[in-house]
């Protein structure tokens, strides 16, 4: 394939965003409440979509002295709020309205006030596996003979989904529980293996396998925001790559990784040190209650651990960063339901080693963070889709604590260098100068 952007471009025809835009979401919890409720929300006029790029941000074209900064909404040919209906699975009966309810993130008035559009979602059955996700049961799963029924039951349930909802495209994105740490198997090596495995009811296939599976079979874009292992598989990548598919994860970057991956990039850019960084949290909601347990939690850790490392670089910075003892700590603690605290203690060092100390206490509430990532996300994930772009989308690294890449590639974690990469995709997509930031020739 060629390297020139420009000869890579010539391909890219965007169909239009035409018809309705259905959103499969496999776990309809606290994100996937908080997302579909504020999507009613804003398209009544009761509230703004605070945190969506999608939404709100504008994109410079062109030359500083150009004035050129349109909305990216008017850049690209997004589906509007008005085109999206909403669709999901749960192993709890609860519809929309109730398990919105049950979250406690928005307001009981304010819900009061999307009470119809929000009952009329009822989670569709799920595919669910205790051995992956310990702390939580439910009476709303699927049952088959194998797992290969199953996955044909989710493809049964797009198709309804599509036929009743009038969409013409549908995206998915997981907002389930987070499953427990697995690494890839035989049985991920081929999709070939993988549905073999599927009909040997293999230990090894996740539920969230599962359901990409069935999505990709579909025709459907995949977006994984949690940190377990579903779409990081040869086997997945493959079907991706022969369907024309985009995919993209892992694991919603919103509130302590974020800040994370804001400050590193700022200590490394100025040649500080850093020999530590201690970080703890504690939350109540369903989230923290299944990464109380250690298998849930351990998926986790492994992708809010890994940003560090490729920011700081410690093996090419080893007088900086090489003692650096990173740790990640995650508490159950009910009283404070969705409003989560972050506590990180950093200990940087600078001219001629002198030690410092930072402090951060970010109060925040984990699915108001994460309700505009998951509308970018399908967005651009269907935007994607219509300009044939298929496989890892890396450009939407931005929206994740540990972003798929290409197999040998390290992943970009600096939040500036991913909004970057994310909008000089917008304007390849567009035919637009890429924007380097030499800026030289305002001085010859
Ligand atoms: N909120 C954030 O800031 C944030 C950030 C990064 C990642 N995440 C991840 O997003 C996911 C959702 O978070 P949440 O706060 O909404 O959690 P939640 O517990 O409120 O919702 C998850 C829902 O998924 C359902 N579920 C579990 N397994 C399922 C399956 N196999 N099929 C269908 N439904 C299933 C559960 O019953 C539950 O209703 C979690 O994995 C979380 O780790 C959240």
């Amino acid at each position: 394939m060629s390297s020139n952007p420009n000869e890579l471009r010539e391909n890219v025809k965007i169909a239009p965003a035409e018809g309705k835009l259905g959103i499969l979401i496999p776990g309809l919890g606290a994100v996937a409440t908080t997302t579909i409720a504020g999507v009613e929300a804003v398209k009544q006029g009761l509230g703004k979509p605070i945190g969506s790029l999608t939404q709100l941000a504008t994109i410079r074209l062109g030359k500083r002295t150009d004035n050129r900064t349109p909305y990216i909404r008017d850049f690209v040919p997004l589906a509007s709020l008005d085109q999206l209906v909403f669709g999901g699975w749960d192993i709890y009966e609860d519809n929309a309205y109730q398990a919105a309810t049950n979250a406690r993130v928005l307001d009981a008035p304010l819900l009061e006030k999307l009470r119809a559009p929000l009952e009329a979602i009822k989670p569709m059955s799920a595919v669910f596996d205790q051995e992956y996700v310990k702390r939580i049961s439910g009476p709303n799963v699927k049952k088959g003979k194998d797992k290969f029924e199953l996955a044909q039951a989710v493809m049964d349930d797009i198709r309804t989904f599509k036929e009743k909802s009038g969409a013409s495209r549908v995206t998915m994105i997981w907002c389930g529980s987070t499953e427990t740490f697995k690494k890839p198997a035989q049985v991920h090596q081929s999709v070939k293996e993988f549905e073999a495995g599927l009909k040997a009811s293999d230990p090894d296939i996740a539920p969230s396998q599962i359901y990409a599976y069935a999505a990709l079979m579909s025709g459907v874009p995949y977006a994984n925001g949690a940190p377990n292992l579903t779409t990081d598989l040869p086997a997945m990548l493959e079907l991706a790559r022969e369907r024309n598919i985009p995919i993209c994860g892992k694991d919603f970057k919103t509130g302590q990784t974020f800040l994370k991956t804001v400050l590193a990039p700022g200590f490394k850019a100025r040649m500080l040190g850093m020999n530590g960084w201690f970080s703890t949290n504690i939350l109540g909601n369903r989230d923290g209650e299944v990464l109380e347990d250690p298998g849930s939690f351990k998926t986790k850790e492994e992708t809010k651990l890994s940003v560090l490392d490729s920011i700081l670089q410690p093996n090419l910075y080893p007088d900086l960063y090489k003692d650096l003892y990173h740790a990640v700590r995650i508490n159950y603690y009910p009283p404070r339901g969705d409003a989560k605290e972050g506590w990180d203690n950093i200990d940087i060092f600078g001219w001629l080693g002198y030690p410092m100390q930072i402090k951060v206490d970010f109060l925040c509430r984990d699915s108001i963070l994460a309700a505009p990532l998951v509308l970018d996300l399908v967005l651009f994930l269907d935007l994607a889709q219509r300009a044939g772009m298929r496989g890892i989308q890396e450009w939407l690294s931005f929206y994740f604590k540990g972003p798929m890449t290409a197999p040998g590639l390290y992943p970009e974690h600096d939040l500036f260098i991913q909004l970057m990469k994310l909008k000089n995709t917008l304007r390849w997509m567009q035919g637009e100068d890429l924007i380097t930031h030499l800026g030289l020739d305002y001085y010859d």
